[in-house]
């Protein structure tokens, strides 16, 4: 076998709505991941994509006046364009219209029915279009409204195919318990238990009354196959598993699948592994469930007019302090990062990202950046002399942190690695009110002001490393006006002092404009 690379994925996105700060967060992780891991050295195969087969897809066209091949097209093309836009190296975009996609799909459902796990019944219940679930009686109230999002619900009774999940239970759960990192963070893996706690139910996995979607094979009914179904097989499409022979293990199974909490337990925790299962093939390694952005406490939607588009957010911002807008979406990206849900879910504010762009971006890292480089151009023309070196205490205060970073990003704790890093910045702000490199200059003591002045350099060369992942485009500039050929690999951070005498650094330039006093 070839390169073996380390699969991560995004869920692929409804195209009935554009892509917003809930979708972004997701692919945002993902692209932190991905970067982390080849700034490591790793083989990184990085898929995102639309989930283009669902029922209100169809609605939605059909409400536009659209056909709905064009409709998905152009939508699809709007995600690809977005994440393009907020820096997002993907190596896949998948489509789940696809031909590839659809046969794998089909395939999938053939060989279930034939050994069994899919079989053919009747499904007589309420059913929520808008979530594409049906609901027992019991679950649905007086009102008839959907449990989960509110809406209408319709009665439907038809012939059905259902996937036999509950055979699953048992194996799954044993998967569950003697995987600990299978599905992360710990809150979730617990949620995942608990809906497992009275077993599983078989899912129905197909629908009638409509004419998008991927045909039932060999159905005479004209059904199509239940779209999560579908969805949850984009993953292995995207190998090329029934083209490949064994090559697709180059990529299969997944070493991370990100996704929010909400589709977890039911979807990517229970349906998707069991259909594994049935098919005899290896189950992801991670399961990651974030949680929600929330607005003034409440979810985004439309009709409350509270959901957020990132370009928006992003340009703005460049708008209102002059921050080019490469670096005003990196800002957006560190923001998603600095303050992505874990747990539990998280406000988001303008307030909040404006808070977190003047504090950390501009007085923190921009300022470190700027006068340290200014620093080196006014006492020493911006070239390293001789012999300079960084204090023993804070090569291991650097050494410490970089650690510290490294292990947080691999947990996906990214809040916490960028806590980290910024502990860099705390400690040279703190070394350089202590040591005065300007007074020793003044006073003419240019030894010792170019040894402070040289731990605050290396402190800004080991964070354009360590920011990377999060914010590229910044750390490309810093590593520019460092005279750096590019970012440095992760194993050029353990190596402290790494800029040598005579090394010449480019004239700073602001990369994070302060914004001013609202309405100032
Ligand atoms: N199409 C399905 C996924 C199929 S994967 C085989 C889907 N799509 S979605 O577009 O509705 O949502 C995609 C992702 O965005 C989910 O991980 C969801 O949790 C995330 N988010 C949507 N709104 C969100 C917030 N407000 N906050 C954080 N993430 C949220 O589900």
């Amino acid at each position: 076998m070839g390169t073996r690379y380390y699969y991560i994925t995004t869920p692929i996105y409804y195209v009935n709505s554009v892509p917003h700060i809930g979708t972004a967060l997701t692919t945002i992780v993902a692209d932190a991941c991905a970067r982390y891991r080849k700034q490591r050295g790793q083989a990184v195969y990085f898929l995102t994509g639309t989930d283009e087969n669902a029922p209100k897809v169809h609605q939605v066209a059909q409400q536009q006046g659209k056909p709905t091949q064009q409709f998905v097209d152009e939508m699809a093309e709007v995600f690809a364009r977005t994440w393009q836009a907020l820096h997002i190296e993907y190596d896949v975009f998948i489509r789940t219209t696809e031909a590839r996609h659809r046969k794998v799909v089909s395939e999938v459902f053939r060989r279930l029915r034939a050994q069994g796990d899919i079989y053919e019944g009747r499904y007589a219940g309420w059913y929520c279009i808008s979530c594409e679930t049906f609901f027992a009686e019991s679950k649905v109230g007086a009102e008839r409204t959907c449990p989960d999002c509110g809406k209408p619900l319709e009665w439907r009774d038809e012939p059905c195919y259902f996937f036999r999940l509950s055979r699953y239970t048992e194996p799954l759960r044993e998967y569950i318990l003697s995987h600990p990192n299978f599905i992360l963070p710990e809150v979730r893996r617990n949620e995942t238990l608990g809906f497992m706690a009275e077993g599983l139910q078989d899912v129905a996995v197909s629908r009638s009354g409509t004419e998008w979607g991927i045909p039932v094979p060999d159905d005479p009914h004209g059904a199509v196959i239940y779209v999560w179904f579908d969805a949850l097989l984009n993953y292995l499409t995207a190998t090329d598993w029934l083209e490949r022979g064994d090559a697709y293990l180059e990529i299969w199974p997944p070493n991370l699948q990100l996704m929010g909490k909400d589709i977890l337990p039911r979807f990517h925790a229970t349906i998707w592994p069991a259909m594994l299962m049935a098919l005899g093939l290896p189950l992801p390694e991670t399961l990651y469930g974030h949680g929600w952005w929330i607005v003034n406490k409440q979810k985004m939607s439309k009709s409350l007019g509270n959901v957020y588009q990132p370009l928006e957010v992003a340009q703005e911002l460049s708008q209102a302090s002059g921050c080019a807008l490469p670096y005003a979406i990196d800002a957006f990206r560190y923001f998603m990062l600095r303050e992505m849900p874990t747990d539990s879910d998280a406000e988001f504010s303008l307030e909040g990202f404006e808070t977190r762009y003047n504090g950390d971006l501009a007085n923190d890292l921009g300022n470190l950046v700027h006068r340290t480089l200014s620093m080196w151009h006014r006492y020493f023309e911006g070239r390293l002399p001789d012999g300079v070196h960084v204090d023993e205490g804070l090569a291991a205060l650097f050494q410490q942190q970089v650690a510290r970073v490294a292990e947080a990003y691999e947990a996906v704790d990214f809040p916490q690695g960028l806590r980290e890093a910024w502990e860099i910045i705390a400690a040279i702000n703190r070394y350089y009110d202590e040591q005065a490199p300007w007074s020793l200059a003044k006073a003419g003591n240019m030894e010792r002001a170019a040894q402070v002045l040289y731990g605050g350099l290396e402190a800004v060369r080991l964070m354009s490393a360590l920011i990377a992942p999060a914010m590229p485009k910044v750390a490309e500039e810093i590593a520019r006006q460092l005279n750096l050929p590019g970012v440095p690999q992760w194993d050029a951070t353990s190596q402290i002092g790494a800029l040598p005498a005579g090394h010449t650094l480019q004239p700073p330039q602001p990369i994070f404009p302060r914004l001013g006093k609202k309405g100032g």
